[in-house]
């Protein structure tokens, strides 16, 4: 798991990469871009959730803190606390951040009430947010900290049922704010814990990647039917030739960009086009789609690192266009 380095100094953010380094970063990928044969792959995807409860079982929480860019890159997460001053100020388009944040609390009193049936969790609050693979809590519970207000309900889920269950016994675990529950993102036919309509965020970190490259498209279309009009998606993820890419060795490609890692989970890396095609294809509006470039460097280690992440921000319209018939 790359984000556990601690130790890793950050040393230019929004580097821009050499045309030189993207070549030398093609060369490596296509060196070690030979698929596992069928079979495997094949393994690998229907024990997926097997492998994240391995990996939970040994890590437990151990792992990915230091959540210190959550609200500043997306301060939709605790609209009210005006945490987003130090979002990206050099990339085009972030500067409406703050808007889409107002918009976001004006959506809130304009969306007609959903259409559910009866009681579920959180159905009184005013402002829900869902966590979709939220792990262990990392995402979760800094939200619940943060933001205060009084109408808010997070829901998180996750398909390992050892993470789901490590959110539960967190001491942080307020089932009066907070529902936590067993979910398989790539299982489109599965209802969740919450009503097609009622959601005004919903939050996507490093999870989209873990999914079967063909299954990620009918799992965002399935999810943005669960946003408000006006709700939104964040995602943060894996971006192309990130290190974590350029460092895999041959014999754990399982398609173009996407590979195993030892201990059996899975990753894809995007790039922001591929991204862009699966949020509009699932009828969202772009709203953000960067790129993070950055240097970051392991003194101990004596390593250079090129990381690349993808942050996006796609939004139902406030006004649906309306079905066609077929
Ligand atoms: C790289 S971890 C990120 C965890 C968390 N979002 C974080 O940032 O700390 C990927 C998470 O996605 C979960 N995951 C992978 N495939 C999933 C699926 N099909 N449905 C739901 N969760 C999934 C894994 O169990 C794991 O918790």
């Amino acid at each position: 798991m790359q984000e556990v380095q601690d130790v890793t100094a950050v040393i230019r953010d929004n580097v821009e990469w050499t045309k030189e380094q993207e070549t030398a970063a093609k060369k490596k990928v296509l060196e070690n871009s030979q698929p596992l044969p069928p079979e495997k792959q094949e393994e690998y995807d229907s024990r997926a959730n097997e492998f994240w409860n391995n990996f939970y079982t040994i890590h437990e929480n151990r792992f990915f803190k230091d959540r210190h860019w959550l609200f500043t890159e997306f301060p939709e997460l605790a609209p009210q606390c005006g945490l987003n001053h130090e979002s990206h100020p050099d990339v085009s388009g972030t500067d409406d951040d703050q808007q889409d944040s107002l918009d976001q609390v004006k959506s809130r009193e304009v969306a007609a009430p959903p259409d559910t049936d009866g009681d579920f969790p959180g159905s009184s609050a005013t402002y829900r947010i869902l966590e979709v693979g939220c792990g262990v809590g990392n995402t979760v519970f800094p939200i619940l900290k943060t933001n205060n207000d009084p109408g808010l309900f997070v829901y998180c889920c996750d398909f390992s049922s050892t993470a789901v269950e490590l959110v539960k016994t967190n001491p942080e675990y307020d089932p009066g704010r907070c529902f936590a529950f067993v979910h398989d993102l790539s299982d489109v036919e599965a209802t969740y814990s919450v009503p097609d309509g009622t959601l005004d965020v919903i939050v996507l970190i490093f999870v989209l990647s873990a999914l079967h490259p063909n299954k990620m498209k009918a799992s965002i279309i399935r999810l943005a039917r669960l946003l408000k009009p006006g709700g939104v998606m964040l995602l943060r993820d894996y971006g192309r030739y990130d290190m974590a890419q350029l460092r895999f060795k041959k014999g754990r490609c399982l398609s173009e960009n996407f590979y195993v890692r030892g201990d059996g989970t899975r990753v894809y890396f995007f790039t922001q086009d591929e991204l862009h095609e699966l949020f509009t294809e699932s009828g969202l509006e772009k709203v953000q789609n960067l790129v993070d470039r950055r240097l970051q460097v392991n003194r101990g280690k004596q390593l250079t690192m090129y990381r690349v992440w993808i942050q996006c921000k796609y939004r139902k319209a406030l006004v649906q266009p309306p079905e066609t018939e077929d």
